[in-house]
C-alpha cells in the first residue's frame, strides 16, 4: 500500500515538471496556443456564425484580442479600455455585441459576401506585448446548404476534334447530392444520380460523344468536339431530400480550328530600293475563329491597312491583311529589310513566315537569286547569297 502511494507520489513530481517545462516553452515563445475556431465553417446564407478565439490565458492577462476578415479588423476586445469592446464596420458584417466578448464573436444573418479568411490575434499585456494570429475560412453557401460555383471547361479553347473536359465546381452541405445534370443550351446530354443504378445516365445528342469511363459525379468529358458543339453548357446540382435545392451555372464552349500552314506573303514587286512603296499582304487560313494577323519589317510594327476575313469551307475563315509602306535608306542599314508576318488563332496558335526584301541595283549579285514569295525561300536566300558571296570572293 505504503509502496503504490511512493510511485503514484513519484509519477506526479514527474508530471508537474512536464507541465512546467510545458508552460516555460510556452511563456519563452509567447502564446503560441491561439486557435480560430469557425461553427460552423460552411454556413448557409441567413444562418448566424460563432467564432471562438481559443487561447491560453497567462498571468500578465491579456492586451488585446482583434479580429480581421482578411487585412481589415472589425471588432476588438481590450478589458483596460472603456467600453471594452469596439466594433469597426465592415462591409457586410453584422456582430451580435451580447453574444461577443473576450473569447468569442457572433456574426447575425451572414451574407455570402462574407465568405473569406478571417483572423484573431492574440496581444498580450506582458512587457513585450507579445502576440500570436490564428486564420481560418468561412464559406458561406445558398440555401439549402448548396451552391454551384462554375462550370470549368478546360482547356478553356477546344480544338475540333479533340477531348473536352467539363467540371462542375459546387459546396454541398447539409444534405446528399441528389443529381447533377448536365445540358448544352436546353438539352440535357448526362446526368449523375448516385441513389440510382447505374448512376449515371446518357441522353443521346447529335455531335456529343460522352465518355462514361472518365466522367463521374464532377465532371464530364466530351471526345472528338465538333464545332456545332460551341456555345453555353450549364451543369444544374440538385440537393437531396428535404430541400431538394437546385443551383445552376452556364459556361460557353469555343470549339476551334487552327490554320493549316504558315500565313503567306505576297509583296507587290520582285526588288525594292530604299524610296520604293512596298505594297504586301499576308494571308492565313482556313481557320475558326479567324487569324489575327500582324505585319513588321525588321521586327518593327508595320501600322496595319486592310484587315479582311473571307468566309471558306466548312465554316472556317480566312483572313488577310493589307499592308503599304514607303521603305527608307534606314531600313537597309542591316541589309536586305526583313518583312514578317504573325498569324494568331486565341492563345492555342502563333506561326509567322518572313521574306527579305532585296533591292534590285545596289547589290546586282544578289539580284539574280531574289524572288518574292514565302518564308523558305528567305533560307534559300540567304544559302545562295552566301554561295554567291563565296564565289566573288574567290573571283577576286
Ligand atoms: C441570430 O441572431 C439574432 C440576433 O441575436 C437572433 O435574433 C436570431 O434568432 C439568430 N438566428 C439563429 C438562427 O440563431
Ligand atoms: C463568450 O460568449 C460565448 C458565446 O456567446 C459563450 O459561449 C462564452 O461562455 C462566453 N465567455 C465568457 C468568458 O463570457
Ligand atoms: C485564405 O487563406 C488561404 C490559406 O492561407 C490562402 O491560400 C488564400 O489565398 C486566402 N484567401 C484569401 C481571399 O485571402
Ligand atoms: C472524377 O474524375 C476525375 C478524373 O478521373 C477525378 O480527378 C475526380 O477526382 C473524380 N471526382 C470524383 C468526385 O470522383
Ligand atoms: C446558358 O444556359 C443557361 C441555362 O439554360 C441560361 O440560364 C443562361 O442564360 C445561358 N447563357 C448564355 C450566355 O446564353
Ligand atoms: C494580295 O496578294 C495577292 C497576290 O499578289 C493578290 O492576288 C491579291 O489581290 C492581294 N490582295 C489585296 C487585298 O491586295
Amino acid at each position: 500500500m505504503a509502496g503504490s502511494l511512493k510511485t503514484m507520489k513519484r509519477h506526479s513530481y514527474a508530471l508537474n515538471a512536464i507541465l512546467l517545462v510545458i508552460s516555460m516553452i510556452y511563456e519563452a515563445g509567447g502564446l503560441r496556443t491561439t486557435q480560430l475556431q469557425i461553427t460552423p465553417r460552411v454556413a448557409q446564407k441567413g444562418k448566424n456564425v460563432t467564432m471562438a478565439c481559443i487561447y491560453q490565458n497567462h498571468d500578465y492577462g491579456v492586451y488585446s484580442v482583434k479580429w480581421y476578415k482578411g487585412a481589415q479588423e472589425f471588432y476588438r476586445y481590450s478589458p483596460l479600455e472603456s467600453p471594452t469592446t469596439r466594433v469597426t464596420p465592415v462591409s457586410g458584417i453584422k456582430i451580435d455585441r451580447l453574444r461577443s466578448n473576450e473569447t468569442h464573436v457572433v456574426l447575425i444573418r451572414v451574407g455570402s459576401s462574407l465568405s473569406g479568411n478571417y483572423s484573431c490575434e492574440v496581444i498580450q499585456n506582458a512587457p513585450s506585448y507579445p502576440h500570436s494570429i490564428s486564420t481560418a475560412r468561412l464559406d458561406v453557401v445558398g440555401i439549402g446548404g448548396l451552391r454551384a460555383i462554375e462550370l470549368r471547361i478546360s482547356p478553356p479553347v477546344v480544338q475540333r476534334g479533340s477531348d473536352a473536359t467539363l467540371a462542375c465546381l459546387y459546396e454541398l452541405t447539409d444534405a446528399p447530392l441528389y443529381s447533377v445534370k448536365w445540358y448544352r443550351g436546353r438539352h440535357e446530354f448526362y446526368r449523375y444520380s448516385p441513389t440510382e443504378t447505374p448512376a449515371t445516365k446518357i441522353f443521346p445528342f447529335a455531335g456529343i460523344n460522352v465518355d462514361l469511363a472518365r466522367s463521374n459525379q464532377s465532371q464530364v468529358v466530351l471526345t472528338r468536339v465538333s464545332f456545332g458543339l460551341s456555345g453555353n453548357f450549364s451543369c444544374e446540382v440538385t440537393a437531396d431530400a428535404p430541400s431538394f435545392a437546385t443551383s445552376i451555372v452556364s459556361n460557353t464552349m469555343e470549339v476551334v480550328v487552327l490554320p493549316p500552314s504558315s500565313p503567306s506573303i505576297h509583296t507587290s514587286q520582285h526588288h525594292y530600293t530604299p524610296g520604293d512603296v512596298m505594297r504586301a499582304n499576308c494571308s492565313a487560313g482556313p481557320s475558326r475563329p479567324p487569324a489575327e494577323l500582324a505585319i513588321f519589317i525588321n521586327d518593327l510594327p508595320v501600322t496595319p491597312g486592310m484587315y479582311q476575313v473571307h468566309p471558306a469551307a466548312e465554316g472556317l475563315f480566312r483572313s488577310e491583311l493589307y499592308v503599304q509602306v514607303q521603305l527608307w535608306p534606314a531600313h537597309y542599314e542591316r541589309g536586305a529589310p526583313i518583312l514578317r508576318c504573325e498569324a494568331k488563332v486565341a492563345d492555342l496558335y502563333r506561326d509567322d513566315s518572313a521574306v527579305a526584301l532585296y533591292s534590285a541595283n545596289n547589290d546586282p549579285k544578289i539580284e539574280r537569286v531574289t524572288s518574292p514569295g514565302a518564308a523558305s525561300h528567305l533560307h534559300l536566300c540567304q544559302f545562295l547569297l552566301i554561295a554567291t558571296v563565296l564565289v566573288w570572293a574567290n573571283n577576286t
